[in-house]
């Protein structure tokens, strides 16, 4: 699963706009987590993996991301260059993080811990959870 949100956002006339999100209201899990990536060039790809459990939200505060998603049957190419736009991925989506600009940011709030024991690096190991969870009815 994931979505896209408006992220709440107060605008004001000459000093610029407030953006925010809480748990439970604009996100349905509790953030235990936030890291973010910066420093990143043009044209990088980070990424290429999918979470077992993990839940999160990204959003770019600045710049131009492209953020591939796949879970296993389709494939969506998601932008993220807007400050209010938020996206939210839920468990067994594989993900590929493109720079479109140089020292864009990338935010996650995310539900857990980090555990790499969460993460599924391989993408053949990937298709097959993804059978086995549709299978198991998950
Ligand atoms: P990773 O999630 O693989 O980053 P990306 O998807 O952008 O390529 O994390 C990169 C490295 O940072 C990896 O060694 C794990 C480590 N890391 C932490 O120690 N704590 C964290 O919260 C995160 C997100 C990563």
């Amino acid at each position: 699963m994931y979505k896209i949100i408006n992220i709440n956002t107060i605008k004001t006339e000459k000093e610029g706009e407030l953006s925010f999100f809480q748990s439970n209201d604009d996100v349905d899990f509790v953030i235990n987590r936030i890291y973010y990536i910066h420093g990143v060039k043009k044209n990088t790809k980070r990424g290429k993996h999918a979470h077992k459990k993990l839940q999160q939200i990204l959003f770019c505060p600045y710049g131009s991301i492209d953020i591939i998603l796949d879970d296993g049957y389709d494939v969506r190419v998601i932008t993220l260059d807007n400050p209010t736009i938020g996206l939210i991925i839920g468990p067994a989506i594989w993900r590929e993080m493109i720079w479109k600009v140089d020292d864009s940011v990338l935010c996650v709030a995310a539900s857990l811990l980090y555990d790499e024991s969460d993460y599924i690096r391989d993408y053949n190991e990937f298709k097959n959870y993804v059978k086995g969870t549709k299978n198991n009815g998950d």
